[in-house]
């Protein structure tokens, strides 16, 4: 496939900052890290699956081209398409958001970049947990065991790497739901996971993609697990479900989603529910999060790193879902949207 962009003329780019492509831009985690690297004035492409696009992803990519990004229809999966961007575009940083289901496709965007020898440092989609510690039970670790192989095919390929190890998106964590934080907390009931003092770190997005962003230029974080850990944004779900009461004055009754109700969701294997079911055991019951210290030489903290930057707090980001639900809590009503993750009291056993 030849390579095409938006642009009919060559750039001229006078920017010293790294040349950045982003893979999966119009994605959940991909649109903030891509609205970081257009604001901080990285020459930004996108790297975005050609054919019809549906209004919403329209939309987003029309927006990160009208602030300048540059859009390069493609797929990663076809290594002479993409060395022939890399080379082309002069690709210095390439940050791959890509969805779950598409993970091993990075594998070819290795290849490419192994042979062509330039990109200074590859981020791949990972925006999670240290997949090398975590141990989530299927089928997360079906999803684990391909960030694991990726990290070592990175590894060997000599490509400079950095894993982003942020923790949680700063939203109320549904046990069914990859994108959380498109939804405010319940109104009806709040799960609780466990005994509900396991603490994890929710992250706002838009933090995922300025730190994202400051690690890619910062030579303390090649080939570094960065980890995500503001003593700030340690939260358990109880210290969640009480924030969210305070915010919305009204008590909501709290029902325990056990141990075991997590592994009957994620043995139904209903993807992506169970996926997300699974890693929500990883956290909430095993303590993922929190179960070991980074104090390995390939780890760094990021408030280590950056100590003088503060991150959006919870208080915050619960101010913003209180406005997502206004509407319903000044009615009274404790639904908050038409959507599976609210559950209407779902019997745990539900199946798909
Ligand atoms: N920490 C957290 O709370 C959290 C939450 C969610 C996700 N994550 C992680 O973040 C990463 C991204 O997940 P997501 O949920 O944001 O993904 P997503 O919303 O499903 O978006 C995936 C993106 O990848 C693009 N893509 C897929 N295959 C491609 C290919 N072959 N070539 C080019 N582009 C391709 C998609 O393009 P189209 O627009 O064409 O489909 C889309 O833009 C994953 O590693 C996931 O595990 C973390």
């Amino acid at each position: 496939m030849a390579p095409s962009s938006s642009l009919a003329t060559p750039i001229t780019i006078t920017n010293t900052k790294g040349r950045v492509l982003i893979v999966g831009a119009t994605g959940f985690m991909g649109k903030f890290v891509a609205e970081a690297s257009i604001t901080t004035s990285h020459p930004t492409y996108l790297l975005v699956r050609p054919g019809p696009l549906i209004s919403s992803k329209a939309s987003i990519i029309k927006a990160f081209q009208d602030k300048g990004a540059i859009v390069i229809y493609g797929v990663v999966n076809n290594k002479e398409f993409m060395k022939t961007i890399l080379k082309k575009y002069e690709i210095d940083i390439v940050i791959s958001a890509i969805g779950a289901e598409s993970l091993l496709n990075q594998l070819t965007l290795i290849e490419a970049m192994k042979s062509i020898k330039t990109v200074k440092r590859f981020l791949p989609s990972e925006f999670g947990h240290d997949v090398d510690r975590a141990d989530p039970v299927e089928p997360g670790l079906a999803m684990y065991k391909e960030k694991r192989l990726v990290r070592r095919v990175i590894e060997e390929s000599g490509v400079p790497y950095t894993y982003i190890c942020c923790n949680s998106i700063a939203s109320w964590p549904y046990y069914d739901n990859c994108h959380p934080s498109q939804l405010p907390p319940p109104l009806d009931q709040l799960h609780i996971y466990g005994h509900g003092n396991v603490k994890a770190y929710f992250i706002d997005g838009y933090d995922i993609g300025k730190f994202t962003m400051k690690v890619v230029d910062d030579d303390r974080t090649i080939n570094k697990n960065v980890h995500f850990r503001p003593s700030t944004n340690c939260y358990s779900m109880n210290d969640l479900a009480s924030l969210w009461e305070n915010k919305i004055a009204r008590q909501i009754p709290r029902v325990t989603i056990s141990e075991d109700d997590l592994l009957a969701i994620a043995a139904e294997n209903c993807i992506p529910e169970s996926i997300v079911a699974s890693i929500t055991h990883d956290i909430f019951i095993n303590g993922c999060q929190v179960n070991f210290n980074i104090d390995g030489v390939h780890d760094v903290e990021i408030s280590n790193l950056y100590p003088g930057e503060s991150f959006r707090s919870l208080e915050d980001c619960f101010d913003n879902f209180v406005l997502m639900a206004a509407d319903k809590i000044h009615k009274g009503e404790t639904e908050v949207t038409g959507t599976k993750a609210l559950v209407e009291a779902v019997p745990i056993t539900a199946s798909c």
